[in-house]
């Protein structure tokens, strides 16, 4: 698939676990119906832990990878095609640009009116800066649900960091990128705002929490 007006459009039968999955199929993606399934549904675990909402959370991950119709190498054409802004970063690693055109595409051929679920949808790689909750599980269940084989080299870490907050889970990994950031294709801008937002989150919750200690002491 090269083009957007190549695609063949989904039939869609109101159910949008099976809807997604055979149109993946379809398109000879297997390995990412198996992988958006899953991410579907870890993201509905963790929604239901951090009063996010479920079906929105479930929803996001069923669509977040379905422009992997588009091999990566047709990205930034296909992007240009539907009219989406690509950044210098995207043209140089155009696999980060797949958030966008699957954000597109959720909405265009599946109907997704409901702007948080898109986007969820869109910063599901990178992140962005001010994300909102649905943001952060959407991305924290892909980056628990990864699409290689064997086991992230970060799993252990975003699943201990899971246990105090969502807020720590997405930081966990976007530190295990900045602390290896040289050796990165390219840095997203979204990237590096959600990293610097997220710490200066996380250090404002603790210097509050120090406050919190030093007046149960003071009483
Ligand atoms: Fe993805
Ligand atoms: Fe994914």
């Amino acid at each position: 698939m090269n083009t957007y007006r190549e695609l063949r459009t989904p039939v869609l039968t109101g159910h949008l676990r099976e809807d997604v999955f055979r149109f993946l199929n379809d398109h000879q993606c297997p390995k990412t119906a198996d992988h958006v399934l899953r991410v579907g549904d870890e993201a509905r675990r963790i929604a239901t832990l951090y009063s996010a909402n479920p079906t929105a959370a479930q929803f996001a991950g069923y669509l977040h990878d379905i422009s992997a119709v588009f091999p990566s190498h047709t990205r930034v054409e296909v992007a240009r095609e539907i009219g989406i802004d690509v950044l210098p970063e995207e043209e140089q690693f155009p696999m980060i640009i797949h958030q966008k055109i699957s954000q597109f595409m959720a909405e265009d051929l599946f109907g997704i009116t409901d702007t948080e679920i898109l986007h969820a949808i869109g910063c599901h790689t990178t992140l962005r800066g001010n994300s909102s909750r649905l943001d952060r599980v959407v991305f924290v269940a892909d980056k628990i649900e990864w699409d290689q084989v064997g086991c992230p080299p970060y799993l252990k870490t975003i699943q201990d960091q899971l246990h105090k907050s969502l807020e720590h889970a997405a930081f966990a990994y976007l530190q295990y990128l900045w602390d290896r950031r040289d050796s990165l294709r390219v840095i997203h801008p979204w990237l590096a705002d959600a990293y610097y937002d997220l710490k200066d989150m996380l250090s404002r919750d603790e210097r509050r929490q120090g406050y919190d200690n030093e007046d149960s002491i003071n009483l």
